[in-house]
């Protein structure tokens, strides 16, 4: 069967994009090479999951008496190494590690970008055949070229970001990405093992029907938060309610399907938990960003997410993000 050359692969989209940019190096377009890289053996993992009890349990020897890793620590581990092994990346930092992990040799410390990940987001899926993630955040370093990155490459407004992105591993595996020129979606060709353009320039619609969030947590909930999920029950809302709810618990999956087909995600502080449960920087920080560049928005209900000062790489925030519009509706019934 012939190939249809109309595809556009991940690579073909970055490079070409980066020929607009006379004094681009390339290294942006070689990071997003190393995540889809990673993103595809990833892949293989996830989708051998529902195996486990015939391969081995996590800590446990499989048939080829290697340890069997969580697949959280393997996300991991192939996100860190392959960028530790590329040119574009002097350190990372990730929801399955302590702390930041400078790469210090002499190439990485030339690169210009940091990058911070969350390896494989909603794992508690895992076991039962939902869809599961990785969501990743890129900055550009602060710090001088030529020595090893620093914290406070790190530790950047989420409006620095060069570039956000998340790979979901559903139906179909997807990588979506954000930089100043767009939101693309790159859909996993698996017969070619190449991602290629499947959805152009993501807009999120400015309103739409459904909402997310842990309704078991009600009444640990803000009352403003509380006014706002009822009012998303009404059945004489405005613009026909009552509204859809829609929950998965894994947040790529959820935002995912907001972003495409329009709705509001939120994951509020608690009574026990004021700051929730998602984390800033690997988190909220990249769907900020790309909500953002697709029309929509996001706030902690105070304040943009992307305008968090960040003090700490591990620090939690409550999220509010989606459509436009539902967002503006959900400010007002403060
Ligand atoms: P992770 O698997 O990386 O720890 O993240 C899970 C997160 C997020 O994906 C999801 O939206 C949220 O946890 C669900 O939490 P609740 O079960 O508390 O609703
Ligand atoms: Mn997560
Ligand atoms: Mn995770």
């Amino acid at each position: 069967m012939a190939i249809n050359r109309k595809i556009q692969t991940l690579d073909e989209f970055t490079i070409q994009q980066m020929r607009d940019f006379p004094n681009a190096t390339g290294e942006l377009s070689g990071l997003l090479r190393d995540i889809g890289l990673a993103a595809k053996r990833v892949n293989v993992e996830v989708n051998k999951a529902g195996l486990v009890d015939i391969l081995g349990d996590a800590g446990t020897m499989n048939v080829q008496g290697e340890e069997v890793k969580k697949l959280d620590i393997f996300a991991n581990n192939q996100f860190m190494g392959v960028l530790q092994h590329g040119i574009s990346c002097a350190g990372i930092g990730s929801e399955e590690l302590d702390d930041i992990v400078i790469f210090d040799d002499e190439i990485s410390n030339k690169s210009k970008y940091v990058c911070l990940f969350d390896p494989l987001d909603g794992s508690s899926n895992i076991d039962v055949n939902v869809s599961i993630g990785t969501i990743f955040s890129v900055f550009r370093r602060v710090t001088e070229l030529g020595k090893p990155a620093t914290k406070a490459d790190f530790l950047q407004k989420g409006i620095h970001q060069v570039a956000a992105g998340y790979v979901i591993f559903g139906s179909s595996t997807m990588l979506v990405y954000a930089t100043k020129r767009g939101v693309n979606g790159f859909t996993l060709d698996q017969s070619i093992g190449e991602f290629t353009l499947s959805h152009p320039d993501i807009k999120c619609p400015e309103t739409g029907k459904i909402y997310s969030v842990n309704h078991g947590n009600f009444f640990k909930y803000e009352q403003h938060v509380q006014k706002y999920i009822t009012a998303c029950q009404n059945k004489n809302k405005d613009n026909g309610g009552p509204y859809t709810q829609r929950y998965i618990g894994s947040m790529v999956a959820d935002v995912h399907r907001n972003l495409i087909k329009g709705g509001i995600f939120m994951y509020p502080g608690t009574t026990d938990k004021p700051k929730g449960k998602l984390r800033l920087l690997y988190e909220c920080n990249p769907f900020a960003y790309i909500v953002e560049m697709a029309g929509g928005l996001a706030t902690n209900g105070n304040q943009r997410i992307l305008e968090i000062e960040p003090t700490e790489i591990h620090q939690r925030t409550p999220m509010f993000i989606g459509s436009k519009l539902m967002m503006e509706e959900f400010a007002n019934t403060k």
